[in-house]
């Protein structure tokens, strides 16, 4: 693993100083989903609240928007038809801005700018970045950008759109014991360092793992391990109260509920990013990696129709993408190089070995929205 410089290891001290006092306030043990929100979302010192790089070479991962503008662009196309008549389009955690710039400059192509193009981001740092990358963009396409502090109070005509986000909602993990379910949190190991920690699971914990459990084709074994992520069912049902007509599109890598737990994937999916190395120790350089865990679609498809909207589709993001038009997308490139360039970032995000088939497309309607083809190629709802 690369080190860190003494920047980055003075924000780690004082991320785990932090964290130190709040364990010791909570009697020794915090859950994994207060740990992670230390180390991700600390105001000035949380992973996507202090100022390092993140997103794309110089950062710890790559997403789809920083890989290249083909994403933006087939999102461009696959969202279009849902933008007509002076709808809104809401993005959520819109990281480096990458995906807005993308987004604006291919619908004005297509003549299907939205009214307001409005940002909701909980990271300060990632606010002003947003705001310089955008800021650069023609007048009449900026002037539309506004960014929320919370959701619109007023419920929205057009598209809400995430990608990565659900993954960055803090989870909680747990196993399989004898005795039923354990909930593995956080205490002070070995030189007063963060450390796995298990405890029965309390109530709210169990009987959300009770129902889990109840749900699978196959029993949890003794020894299983997991992460459950109770809060997507209200951060979804928040989308759709803020949604009066139109589409939600999530991007997310992760699975529907019986493959995501299935008896053979006991270790969980909980994995860590730093310096584009991919590990599981989400004690190292606390504030300094990111952490996340594999989304669980079935859970949000639930919340979905909880809150009266259709499941329209789910799919890879390589059906996603060939079904909005990534092949036209390619034929758009200026010259040889462009096109070089295009064709291996489209491999990256259509290949199942890398991005293609992980990562699922999900949409979600209220109201006569619009068909889209994006959706037309592969139909993987009955995974859910
Ligand atoms: C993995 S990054 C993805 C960034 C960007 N969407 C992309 O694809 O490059 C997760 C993003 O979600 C933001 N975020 C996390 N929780 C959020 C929430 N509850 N509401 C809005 N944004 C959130 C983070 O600050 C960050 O911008």
């Amino acid at each position: 693993m690369p080190e860190p410089d003494a920047a980055q290891c003075a924000q780690a001290a004082a991320v785990l100083a932090g964290l130190r006092t709040r364990i010791s306030e909570r009697g020794g043990w915090i859950g994994f989903d207060e740990y992670l929100e230390q180390v991700l979302y600390a105001p000035g010192l949380g992973y996507y609240s202090a100022g390092a790089a993140k997103f794309g070479a110089a950062g710890d991962f790559t997403t789809a928007p920083e890989l290249s503008p083909l994403f933006g662009a087939c999102v461009a196309r696959a969202v279009a038809p849902m933008l007509a008549g002076g709808a809104d389009l809401l993005e959520l955690g819109a990281g480096s801005g990458a995906l807005a710039r993308a987004l604006l400059l291919r619908l004005d192509e297509l003549g299907a700018l939205p009214e307001r193009y409005l940002i909701l981001e909980v990271s300060a740092d990632l606010r002003e970045r947003q705001h310089a990358l955008l800021r650069a963009l023609p007048p009449p396409l900026y002037a539309r950008v506004q960014w929320l502090d919370a959701l619109p109070p007023r419920p929205l005509r057009g598209v809400i759109l995430a990608n990565e986000v659900a993954d960055a909602l803090p989870f909680q993990c747990f196993a399989v014991t004898a005795g039923g379910f354990s909930e593995r949190g956080v205490a002070l190991g070995a030189g007063g360092a963060p450390a796995w920690a298990e405890r029965p699971a309390a109530a709210p914990l169990r009987s959300e793992l009770v129902q889990l459990a109840a749900l699978l084709p196959e029993p949890l074994a003794v020894g299983y391990r997991g992460e459950l992520c109770p809060r997507l069912g209200p951060w979804l049902g928040s989308l759709a109260a803020a949604l009066e007509s139109g589409g939600i599109v999530l991007f997310d890598y992760g699975l529907g509920r019986r493959e995501l737990y299935h008896p053979q994937r006991d270790a969980g999916t909980l994995h860590c990013h730093y310096r584009h190395r991919v590990h599981d120790d989400p004690y190292l350089y606390p504030g300094l990696q990111d952490i996340t865990a594999w989304v669980d679609f079935t859970r949000l498809a639930a919340a979905a129709a909880d809150a009266g909207l259709e499941v329209a589709g789910y799919c890879t993001q390589a059906a996603f993408l060939l079904g909005a038009g990534i092949d036209a997308e390619l034929a758009r490139a200026g010259d040889d190089l462009e096109r070089t360039r295009r064709a291996s970032e489209a491999r990256q995000l259509l290949l199942p070995g890398e991005m293609g088939e992980i990562f699922k497309a999900m949409l979600l309607t209220r109201g006569a929205a619009a068909a889209s083809a994006a959706f037309a190629v592969q139909d993987l709802r009955r995974l859910l």
